[in-house]
């Protein structure tokens, strides 16, 4: 079974990874893997944490001569924001000054914190927000960056792009769909926003500045792709087999995402069906072409029917509701004195749309990477 697990708090010294299952013999270059958590770390709406790290995966294990040896394959990404903390994030026992400088007791609405410390009985959010922290997905993503390239060996590749900002939304060009060669290319293009319409990018980026501004935090929706993915994959006999439930599990656990959406579904339950289902062709073979087969001139579907890849590309959309760290902090109850006060404040992003569609990317390459993998 191929599978990985994190391990790190937000400001511990480290965040540390472990995959295993994948076979041995495929390439891994770790500057690949750089690439991914470089994509991970700016955007705009990233707050001032993304300033001081500089995310660089050491490989500690798994990888001989640019290849898996099919061993568990261990990888490191240091927290330079760990020096700043002194003995505060401290693995052995320290005074009580100590523990009590770190200690948070204002939870934030809409984060881990008040639900974390009912479920374990802590006098301190922090031991739960340096955990539930979305910076675990450095981890996910340096696995993500190891998912991909195994992928690439088999002729799939994975892109993400920005759909929608706050209210503002771009659309396929004239009813039409994306082409996914300008998706792949948006990071390169667009860095800040990711958003393959310039005009909307601009409208984007100038509604961050303004809930920058305002102390306040914005949502968005992420679309993800995955193209070169051959038909059959998944089930249909059993609801635990079903390859979109297993996108949408791996999609929803990342951090702040509150939907997980295949193809056009939110737009497709509200239309009648003669709209909404993607109608069938066939291509005879041709000698000098391999693009014989079954093809569809439309994706709503998403590249997946009844559990099961229909060799279209997959189109994922998440959907992250706005951060819940406000730096115009709602009200919230002390946990100590029980009394009404303003939430903490962590340094913390205003959106993070844009930087986090290489996390969607990451869990679906792991997704069809163990599917690959287990179906093969
Ligand atoms: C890449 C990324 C960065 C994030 N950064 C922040 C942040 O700076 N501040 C914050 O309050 N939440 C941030 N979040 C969201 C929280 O981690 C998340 O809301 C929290 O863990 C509670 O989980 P839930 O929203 O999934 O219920 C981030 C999420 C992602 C994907």
């Amino acid at each position: 079974m191929i599978r990985f697990l994190t391990a790190g708090e937000s400001h511990g010294k480290a965040l540390t990874v472990i995959v295993e299952g994948l076979p041995a013999g495929v390439p891994v270059s770790s500057d690949f893997i750089n690439h991914e958590l470089k994509k991970r770390q700016k955007g705009a709406g990233s707050g001032g944490r993304m300033s001081i790290e500089k995310d660089e995966v050491e490989i500690l294990s798994g990888i001989r001569f640019g290849k898996t040896i099919g061993s568990p394959i261990a990888m490191l990404i240091w927290n330079k924001d760990h020096s700043n903390w002194g003995d505060k994030m401290s693995v052995s026992e320290q005074p009580q000054e100590i523990i009590d400088s770190a200690k948070v007791t204002a939870p934030r609405p809409g984060h881990a914190d008040l639900a974390g410390v009912q479920k374990h009985g802590f006098d301190d959010v922090r031991n739960v927000l340096e955990r539930a922290s979305a910076r675990e997905t450095a981890a996910r993503v340096a696995a993500g960056g190891i998912f991909k390239q195994y992928l690439l060996t088999k002729g799939i590749e994975i892109a993400s792009h920005t759909l929608q900002i706050g209210d503002i939304r771009t659309d396929p060009p004239a009813g039409g769909e994306y082409e996914f060669e300008d998706i792949k290319s948006v990071y390169e293009n667009d860095p800040e926003i990711r958003c393959i319409d310039p005009g909307k990018s601009r409208e984007m980026k100038q509604l961050i500045q303004r809930a920058r501004m305002d102390k306040d935090t914005l949502g968005g929706i992420v679309e993800t792709w995955a193209v070169g993915v051959p038909a059959g994959l998944g089930d249909y006999a059993q609801w635990d087999t079903k390859l979109d439930g297993k996108i949408a599990q791996a999609l929803m656990s990342i951090q702040s995402v509150k939907a997980v959406e295949i193809g056009s579904g939110i737009m497709n339950a509200g239309k009648f069906g003669s709209e909404v289902h993607d109608e069938i062709h066939y291509r005879l073979p041709e000698l000098d072409s391999g693009s014989s087969g079954y093809y569809r001139k439309t994706n709503r579907a998403g590249g997946i029917e009844g559990g099961v890849t229909n060799g279209m590309p997959i189109i994922v959309r998440v959907y992250h509701k706005p951060i819940s760290t406000l730096y115009k902090p709602l009200q919230t109850v002390d946990i100590k004195t029980k009394k009404s006060v303003d939430a903490t404040v962590e340094r913390s992003d205003i959106c993070v749309v844009p930087r986090a569609g290489v996390v969607s990317e990451a869990m679906l390459a792991y997704v069809l990477a163990r599917a690959l993998i287990e179906e093969s």
